[in-house]
């Protein structure tokens, strides 16, 4: 059987598709990327060679393309991650955002439901509910108040896919989910870059007061969860995924120096982010209670391993830092790859 993960060369997306290998061997996964600023094919590098990883440089608003692989590869079910995903890119440049996320989910569903695609599971975020008060937590029944043009756009195409099941049939679940970190994440978030920056003995920059909260998920045990959503997850529900890590930036950003073993003075209260949200924290009662999914990782043990994975890999962010990375494209697939 094929599935189609879109953004597969992202962070969650590349681990989406190790997963799945390792975790589904009978699926071929066919991996949509148009290969952005954030989309790595070394992030895929181990699957060099494996036949049940198709990988198309494509993009998801591309109506023809998008229709033509639906029906060559017989895709039964989609995995939908391919996104512009960083909210300061978004307050810098909003249109881009409403063109991917918004546009490009739009043309994918109306092909998944034209080419009668079984399943279809959008990877939405927490941050189209907007911001927390100091207590209480997210459910799925939570009003939508998008506070960035990149929640905005993220509650559109969330809708979007709601809408196509209650008007088309088309067979969409939605899952809303925390901040992830883990290995191959994009050295523009937080985490990734206050490694990188505390590594080369660089000043961290911390936004506002540092008194922020997000509510952190490794991103195994979030491929897990979209695997069960893929599988046991109810047509035309919404299912949250936390990781049930809530912590404040100005507390992680020090947690991450006490590992790294680095001073605190290279810490830097910056300006804070337009509009910033203050909190999220997801209550993941739903998936937990219905589908039987919860959190494997403690925040203690995935952190320590992710920072040890960025001090042993740092090959790969120098790539992404320098650019390099784009050139792998050129210098190992030219040629090679079917659209
Ligand atoms: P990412 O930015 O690392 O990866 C996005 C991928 O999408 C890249 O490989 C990029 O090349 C690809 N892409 C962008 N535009 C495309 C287009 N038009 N056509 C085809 N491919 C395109 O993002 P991520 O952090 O891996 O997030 C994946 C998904 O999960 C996104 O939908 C994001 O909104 C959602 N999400 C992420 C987080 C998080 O913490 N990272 C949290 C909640 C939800
Ligand atoms: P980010 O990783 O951009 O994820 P999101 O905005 O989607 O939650 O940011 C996580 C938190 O860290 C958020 O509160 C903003 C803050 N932050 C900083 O303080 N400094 C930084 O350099 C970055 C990138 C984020």
């Amino acid at each position: 059987m094929n599935v189609l993960v879109t953004g597969g060369c992202g962070f969650i997306g590349s681990n989406l598709v190790r997963h799945l290998r390792a975790e589904r061997p009978d699926l071929t996964v066919v991996n949509l990327d148009l290969l952005t600023y954030a989309g790595n094919l070394e992030n895929l590098r181990e699957l060099e060679g494996d036949p049940g990883h198709v990988f198309v440089r494509g993009d998801i608003g591309d109506r023809e393309l998008v229709e033509s692989l639906l029906e060559r590869h017989r895709i039964d079910s989609v995995l939908h991650l391919a996104a512009e995903s960083h909210v300061d890119r978004s307050i810098l440049g909003p249109e881009l955002f409403v063109r991917t996320n918004v546009l490009g989910t739009q043309i994918l569903l109306e092909a998944c439901y034209r080419k009668k695609v079984r399943r279809f599971v959008m990877v939405s975020t927490d941050e189209v509910y907007g911001s927390l008060g100091p207590t209480g937590a997210f459910t799925e029944t939570s009003p939508i108040q998008p506070s960035s043009p990149y929640s905005a756009s993220k509650a559109s195409s969330d809708l979007l896919a709601l809408a196509f099941h209650h008007t088309f049939g088309l067979d969409v679940v939605v899952t809303r989910c925390s901040n992830n970190y883990g290995p191959y994440q994009f050295p523009e978030k937080l985490i990734p870059l206050m490694v990188v920056n505390a590594l080369h003995d660089e000043a961290l920059p911390v936004y506002g007061d540092g008194g922020n909260v997000r509510d952190w998920l490794h991103v195994e045990d979030h491929c897990r969860a979209l695997v069960t959503v893929l599988e046991q997850g109810r047509a035309g529900e919404v299912y949250n995924i936390g990781g049930g890590a809530e912590q404040r930036n100005l507390d992680l950003v020090r947690m991450l120096l006490a590992t790294l073993r680095k001073p605190e003075s290279l810490i830097r209260f910056v300006q804070d982010r337009p509009g910033h949200d203050r909190r999220y924290a997801i209550d993941p009662a739903k998936i937990r209670t219905e589908l039987g999914w919860r959190p494997r990782r403690t925040f203690q043990q995935g952190l320590e391993a992710t920072v040890r994975w960025y001090v042993d890999n740092p090959d790969w962010w120098k790539h992404v830092k320098s650019g390099a990375y784009r050139q792998y494209y050129e210098t190992q697939y030219r040629g090679r790859l079917g659209g």
